[in-house]
């Protein structure tokens, strides 16, 4: 069922309140991406031109219902004052007097946006009670533009959506949707997934999802030793989920009863694993020692059958990249998620590089999701070759798994 959008409700000098998705990263108080800030504009600008009195909400981070200086989105307000051309007033909380005044004071086509909802301990909790409060700075219409929080409940994600006339989808939203579930319903074929990143455990349900739909999958990345092990290679020290390894030999058998290729790396980098870790080290500073022994660590490239013990997988090798780019050649649909390598270090990054380029080249309809494949393409300037860039990981892959995202089931069909 297609759900109702912006332009199907009158705006003109109405307090709207438009969900956004402004968890961007941040290094000492600056915006070190702003990709969702910019998908959002073609929404935003939209109720500027209409009259609207635009009031955005965002969370940012994980605060844990506290206030977080290091979490406020007043960098955001400033980025959206750059980008707009025009004032976008802040205000210092959510719902409480700050947020009363500077809503109450919108003139149309002028935009505010208010503190980190997720300072409020009721955002996550789906309290009703906030829920209302959010409604309440509203003439009763609400927008949801949040598409990577779309698999939150949360109350303004999803609650408030029941307490105002108009519960609507954004611009960032609808063409998220489309470009995602139009891969899933109605690709063109042959169709190719490639899937990467550290765990099977998070994939599991897409590529079951995925089984009746594509026509290949192309694995790679942490998650390939799980299905490597599977298929009873020896995989040395690489990272690999034991508790998944029947999981993964179901998946084989039920994709080639399917008649689903599957294609694993059949070369592979590897790097001898870290000696000594130092336990007393918190778990980033940990994974930060981890990048730091890689970078300096000697590299090899064997078969993917020959991993030797005190040796693991950090990249696919040469012959793998050039096997997934053949493979890619022939496709009509891709749909990408996930690194093929450790991409925080540099030299493990030339698979997932590789195969960025393989798909730009391609005529296909291209999707793609996940942090670190994005950043590849970014990185390579390759964004405009890709039909779609995501701009939700958690939720695209909810949504790839099948899943309802209660973000857009909470909005009004037409
Ligand atoms: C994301 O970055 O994936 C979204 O903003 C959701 O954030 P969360 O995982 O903290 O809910």
């Amino acid at each position: 069922m297609n759900k109702k959008t912006i332009e199907d409700i009158d705006v003109k000098g109405k307090k709207v309140l438009v969900r956004c998705d402004f968890n961007v990263p941040l290094k000492d108080g600056k915006i070190t991406d702003n990709t969702r800030i910019t998908a959002a504009m073609p929404t935003i600008q939209y109720l500027i031109s209409h009259g609207a009195k635009v009031i955005l909400c965002s969370h940012l981070g994980r605060p844990k219902g506290e206030v977080k200086e290091e979490y406020s989105l007043k960098p955001v307000a400033e980025e959206l004052t750059r980008l707009l051309g025009i004032d976008v007033k802040f205000a210092t909380d959510i719902t409480g007097e700050s947020a009363k005044s500077v809503t109450n004071s919108l003139e149309n086509g002028q935009v505010a946006l208010l503190e980190n909802v997720r300072f409020d301990p009721r955002e996550e909790k789906n309290d009703d009670t906030l829920s209302l409060e959010l409604a309440s700075l509203t003439d009763g219409i609400y927008v949801n533009d949040a598409f990577g929080t779309a698999h939150r409940a949360h109350s303004s994600t999803e609650g408030v959506a029941h307490h105002v006339k108009e519960a609507v989808e954004g611009y960032l939203m609808q063409k998220e949707v489309k470009f995602l579930n139009g891969a899933l319903e109605n690709p063109e074929k042959p169709f190719i997934a490639v899937l990467g990143g550290a765990k099977v455990s998070d994939k599991i349900g897409v590529i079951e999802n995925l089984l009746d739909k594509v026509d290949e999958i192309l694995i790679g990345g942490g998650m390939s030793y799980t299905f490597l092990k599977a298929k009873g290679y020896e995989i040395g020290d690489s990272l690999c989920e034991e508790d998944k390894i029947e999981e993964a030999k179901t998946i084989m058998e039920k994709a080639n009863k399917a008649g689903v290729k599957i294609v694993l790396p059949i070369d592979t980098v590897i790097a001898p694993v870290q000696e000594e870790t130092d336990e007393s080290l918190d778990k980033k500073a940990k994974q930060k020692a981890f990048f730091a022994f890689l970078e300096k660590s000697e590299d090899k490239v064997v078969d993917s059958d020959k991993i030797e013990k005190g040796w693991q997988g950090c990249d696919i090798g040469p012959r793998t990249a050039e096997q997934f780019a053949n493979e890619l050649q022939k496709a009509k649909t891709i749909l990408w998620n996930g690194p093929l390598g450790i991409c925080e270090v540099e030299k493990f990054s030339v698979g997932t590089e590789k195969t960025a380029e393989a798909i730009a080249k391609t005529d296909s309809v291209s999707i793609v999701g996940g942090g670190d494949s994005v950043a590849a393409i970014k990185k390579l300037g390759l964004e405009s070759n890709f039909s779609h860039i995501s701009t939700g990981g958690g939720a695209s892959l909810e949504l790839l798994e099948g899943k309802v995202l209660p973000g857009i089931a909470c909005l009004t069909d037409k």
